[in-house]
């Protein structure tokens, strides 16, 4: 099975769904969960080097005996210098060259963006990868890139779903103008974060219609606003489902227009709640870890969730 693709600004290619190696992974051996997956089709791996497991990304793929040509691969820029950051992570990879390098975040830049971009454009110069982009930017630090740059960035990663969809208007409309793609992670936010929304019941009409699941009407959603799917699981039976989106018949604009509609209403306030509460347990949870192996107790008992 191979999956469609989008193409980038720059020509190259890139597997509309990819399979990530962050949020349940993140700091984890993935060897196994990217070895099936490659297994059951994909051909698109997302990692970083902040998810500390470049490593074993580049066992699995070695394991794969796929060709370099059959596989892209996608990893960022996690600070420090940048030629030495891309370096580090082809290492780890056991690659010669990535597919996309991406800044991670902003603030990674924010000194000096002009610099860092400079630096980037350079790296596919060089042939150290293959495309060039950046994540969780907003309209204004693209346009700071774009107007410094010579090289348009081809992708901004960044979480879409159709509760956050309305408020990337600005953000949609430029990238469209500029011919940056949008790739999209947490787009399962409905189902994993915010259950019980008003875009539930749109989802389970248009999974009956045409024969598949909420997730997967999610995915042919972000693939119909023209971005590229950033997912991942631990559970090797959802891979099939995810890359069987590519077989589903495409949502109708009505369909479309009707999860848009559901989504900028914003999740259930109880679902919010929850989401916040589990945001604020995770938040205490690292801070006690912190407390018991480093900190003194006076430390904690300054900060509060
Ligand atoms: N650039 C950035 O700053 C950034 C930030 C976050 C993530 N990412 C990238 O994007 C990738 C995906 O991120 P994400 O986890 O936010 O993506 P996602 O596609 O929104 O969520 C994937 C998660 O959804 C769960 N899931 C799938 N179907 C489900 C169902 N029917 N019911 C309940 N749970 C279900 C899976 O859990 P199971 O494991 O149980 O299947 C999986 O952990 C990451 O691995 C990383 O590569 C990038």
């Amino acid at each position: 099975m191979s999956l469609p693709t989008v193409t980038l600004n720059d020509g190259n290619k890139i597997p509309v769904i990819g399979f990530g190696t962050g949020s349940s992974l993140y700091g984890k051996d993935a060897t196994e969960y990217v070895d099936h997956a490659l297994e059951a089709g994909f051909s698109h791996i997302d990692t970083a080097a902040i998810y500390k497991n470049e490593a074993s990304v580049g066992e699995a793929i070695r394991a794969s005996g796929l060709e370099r040509s059959d596989l892209w691969v996608t990893t960022k820029y996690d600070g420090g210098d940048i030629l030495q950051g891309i370096q580090t992570s082809l290492g780890k990879l056991g690659l010669k060259s990535v597919d996309l390098y991406l800044i991670h975040f902003p603030r990674l830049v924010s000194s000096d963006f002009e610099g860092a971009w400079e630096e980037f454009e350079k790296l596919k110069k060089d042939g150290l990868t293959k495309s060039i982009g950046v994540s969780n930017f907003s309209v204004q630090d693209l346009k700071t890139v774009v107007n410094s740059g010579s090289i348009t960035p081809s992708v901004n990663q960044i979480r879409l779903h159709p509760y956050n969809y309305a408020s990337y208007k600005d953000l949609f409309a430029y990238s469209a103008q500029h011919n940056i793609v949008i790739e999209a992670y947490g787009s399962l936010a409905p189902i994993t974060t915010y259950p019980g929304g008003p875009v539930d019941k749109v989802l389970a009409s248009i999974a009956k219609r045409i024969g598949g699941t909420p997730a997967q009407v999610i995915f042919k959603w972000v693939i119909a606003k023209g971005a590229v799917v950033v997912t991942t699981t631990s559970k090797e039976s959802r891979l099939k489902e995810y890359l069987a989106v590519a077989d589903l018949p495409d949502l109708t604009a009505d369909e479309i227009a009707a999860i848009d509609e559901a989504g900028a209403k914003g999740p259930s306030s109880t679902s919010q709640a929850v989401a916040r509460a589990s945001f604020c347990a995770l938040f205490t949870l690292s801070l006690a870890s912190v407390y018991f192996f480093m900190l003194s107790p006076m430390a904690l008992t300054r900060r509060s969730c």
